[in-house]
């Protein structure tokens, strides 16, 4: 057998020989079994349950194998869930392939991190243009403006067109604690050009971070019925509402990219599953809105 030893190793002989053993053995039993079948002689005590005539015999399962089912049942969750060096444990923390790549993958991820912390906006527009490519044109087309209303518009997301149809229309999905903006117009405002008020003064004012002095009074005041939800400064009530101070900026689109949205147009995945580095959601966030004047 030392050939066998030699190809194989020693422990994978020990599991072979234990595979023929059980193989002999099962073959064995079952001849036994075979054999009971044609010569067996009705013996036994009949239980009284009757179905139609057809009897059962009382047949009890041996203790002995009870008891071990138990104890196999036990040990199955034990071997699944102790943690590892325990004795009879899965070896959770041994080496594994799947182990391996995962560490591999954030070594490298952490060298790329390191090498890219400080890319300038043209290297963060180079790296997203690619990583948008992969990643967003499928769904956003790689002239970023949605195929044909399958998802946002990407050309014109962000800007006070988007915002006033974001209004109108309600947005949701984003999945903040306020849950959902309602569509506004007929609810908390009567009309469009309230929205448009409203707007001038998120943009000028909140995204646009102009120091709000000698503010106008109808853009103020339009201004209040969005604060109720996304408080004065924009900011959104510590996380209840969208931070609107970044609304068309690239942080707000790697928010999304956190978040996922599920709203009125379609679905869109979150990207916080490892898919994509930090670094790589503020590239591609650069990149949608590069081409802006
Ligand atoms: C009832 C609370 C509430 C009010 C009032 C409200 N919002 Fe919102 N707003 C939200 C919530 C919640 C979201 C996030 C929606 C989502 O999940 O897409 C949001 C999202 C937004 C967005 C981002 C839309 C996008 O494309 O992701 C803009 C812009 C906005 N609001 C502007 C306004 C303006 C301007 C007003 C006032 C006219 C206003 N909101 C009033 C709760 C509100
Ligand atoms: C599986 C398809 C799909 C992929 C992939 C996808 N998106 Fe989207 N995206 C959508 C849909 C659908 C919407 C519109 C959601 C809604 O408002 O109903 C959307 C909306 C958006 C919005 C607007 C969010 C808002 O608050 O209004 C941004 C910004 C965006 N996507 C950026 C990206 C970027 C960047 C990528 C690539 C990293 C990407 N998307 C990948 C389907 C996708």
């Amino acid at each position: 057998m030392s050939w066998l030893s030699e190809y194989y190793g020693y422990i994978n002989l020990l599991a072979i020989a234990g595979a023929a053993a059980t193989v002999v053995i099962t073959a064995f039993v079952a001849a036994i079994y075979f054999k009971n079948i044609k010569s067996a002689k009705k013996s036994g005590e009949l239980s009284s349950d009757s179905w139609d005539g057809i009897k059962e015999y009382k047949n009890p399962l041996p203790l002995g194998w009870a008891v071990s089912f138990l104890v196999l049942c036990i040990w199955a969750i034990w071997y699944m869930l102790a943690p590892a060096g325990l004795p009879f444990a899965y070896p959770l923390g041994a080496y594994s392939q799947i182990g391996e790549y995962n560490e591999e993958v954030a070594a490298y991820n952490e060298k790329f991190t390191a090498q890219w912390q400080n890319a300038d906006e043209a290297t963060l527009k180079e790296m997203g243009e690619s990583v948008f490519i992969v990643q967003c044109a499928p769904c956003h087309g790689l002239d970023k403006s949605g195929i044909g209303g399958k998802a946002a518009d990407l050309t014109t997301w962000g800007t006070k067109e988007s915002a006033v149809s974001s209004v109108v229309h309600g947005s949701k999905g984003l999945n903040y604690p306020f849950e959902e903006m309602a569509p506004m117009l007929g609810g908390l405002i009567s009309s469009e050009d309230d929205v448009r008020l409203a707007v001038e003064y998120l943009t000028k004012y909140i995204s646009g971070a102009q120091p709000a002095v000698n503010v106008n009074e109808a853009e103020y005041n339009a201004w209040l019925i969005c604060a109720s939800c996304h408080d004065t400064d924009g900011a959104g009530m510590g996380g209840a509402a969208p931070d609107l101070r970044n609304y068309g900026k690239s942080a707000f689109i790697t928010e999304v990219l956190n978040r996922g949205k599920e709203g009125y147009i379609g679905s869109m995945p979150s990207f916080n599953d490892g898919r994509l580095t930090d670094i790589q959601k503020q590239a591609v966030s650069v990149y949608v809105l590069s081409d802006r004047q």
